[in-house]
């Protein structure tokens, strides 16, 4: 067969071929484009074309092969963007995915549970720096100079201090009674407030001590307040957070920030008191320190401390979130484990 005729017959096979999805795009590719295609041997039979009309023949090929590839794009971009056959068995009666939501951490869970709490009697919300100055941490709270807690075993220290003024050292927070000097410093009685926060030791990483946790501290400072509104304050909040069968007890205890000073334990949330060994058979757990403001704090952050009296507590939120949720290795709360932390889901 002539040339000329064979490359007028392509043509018109191009110019008929029909292509309905992708499948037919690609048998099209295949049959005029591909490496074995009509095209192809097209370009094969212009070697035996003698050289004058090499041209013209050639030409005419290129020509066919821009018709192919022109067919060829308007198909790629109909079908590409489409659904093939085998996509097109859509059920769409098939119910929907479910998002995966994530979970609050166990401890931010606790955190505000704990706030709310205390936010139903009145009390505001504080926060503060963690980087901390020696002022607010130690010396506000009357430490005295020499006291073991400001010891490198105990704080993560920033600066050294020029060893006159204490807001010249700074050092990571080792509790967050230091916000309540702040908000003692900023404003006067009444004071209502909890500060909760990420606070410091340094001490050996264990199931049973973490170099970092968390605390929720409160102060309640007002005319006339005396240790049995501590009291009754305490038991409110352990009847509300353990349900309404909870009793505490204090025990004489000391920090140098309160007088008289006091541990607080609560029955036992697994055996009411009968004795367990998550109480250690004692039918006691231990929950917080607290106590009567030292009148030498209220003085060092400027109230009246023959005016005003007050108490404080402080708890750590990784032992009352053990007491709820039994997690006994304090290092599963920042592993960040995954296992762990979605566990949590329908704590909400
Ligand atoms: N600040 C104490 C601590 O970190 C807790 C506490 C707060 C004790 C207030 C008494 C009063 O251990």
């Amino acid at each position: 067969m002539e040339l000329k005729e064979k490359i007028s017959e392509l043509t018109e096979a191009i110019n008929t071929a029909t292509i309905g999805n992708k499948e037919e795009q690609e048998r099209f590719r295949i049959q005029f484009l591909g490496s074995k295609g009509a095209v192809k041997s097209l370009y094969e039979l212009l070697k035996s074309v003698p050289n004058e009309s090499k041209k013209e023949f050639g030409q005419l090929i290129n020509d066919v092969r821009t018709k192919a590839e022109e067919k060829l794009q308007q198909a790629e971009e109909k079908f590409d963007n489409t659904l093939s056959s085998a996509d097109t068995n859509l059920d769409l009666t098939r119910p929907g995915e479910a998002l995966e939501i994530g979970a609050r951490h166990p401890l931010s869970l606790v955190k505000n549970e704990i706030l709310e709490i205390f936010k139903r009697i009145g009390y505001t919300v504080s926060e503060g720096p963690e980087i901390e100055d020696d002022w607010h941490n130690f010396s506000a709270l009357n430490f005295p100079p020499d006291h073991p807690a400001r010891d490198m075993q105990d704080t993560f220290f920033i600066t050294k201090g020029d060893g006159t003024d204490p807001k010249s050292e700074m050092a990571l927070r080792t509790h967050t009674s230091s916000v309540q000097v702040r908000v003692m410093e900023s404003t006067q009685p009444p004071i209502r407030t909890v500060s909760p926060g990420r606070v410091y030791r340094n001490e050996a990483i264990s199931a049973r001590a973490h170099c970092f946790f968390h605390q929720v501290e409160g102060l309640y400072i007002d005319t006339d307040v005396s240790f049995a509104d501590l009291k009754q304050t305490l038991l409110y909040f352990a009847q509300e957070f353990f349900g309404e069968n909870a009793t505490i007890r204090m025990r004489p205890s000391y920090f140098p920030f309160t007088e008289p000073s006091a541990e607080v334990d609560v029955s036992c949330t697994l055996c009411s008191g009968k004795g367990c060994n998550v109480c250690k058979y004692t039918g006691w757990l231990e929950i917080m320190g607290c106590g009567m403001v030292d009148p030498n704090v209220l003085e060092a952050s400027g109230i009246d401390s023959k005016k005003y009296s007050g108490f404080a507590f402080g708890m750590g939120i990784e032992r009352i979130t053990q007491l709820k949720y039994r997690v006994t290795d304090l290092r599963l709360y920042s592993e960040n484990d995954i296992r762990f932390l979605s566990q949590f889901k329908s704590a909400h």
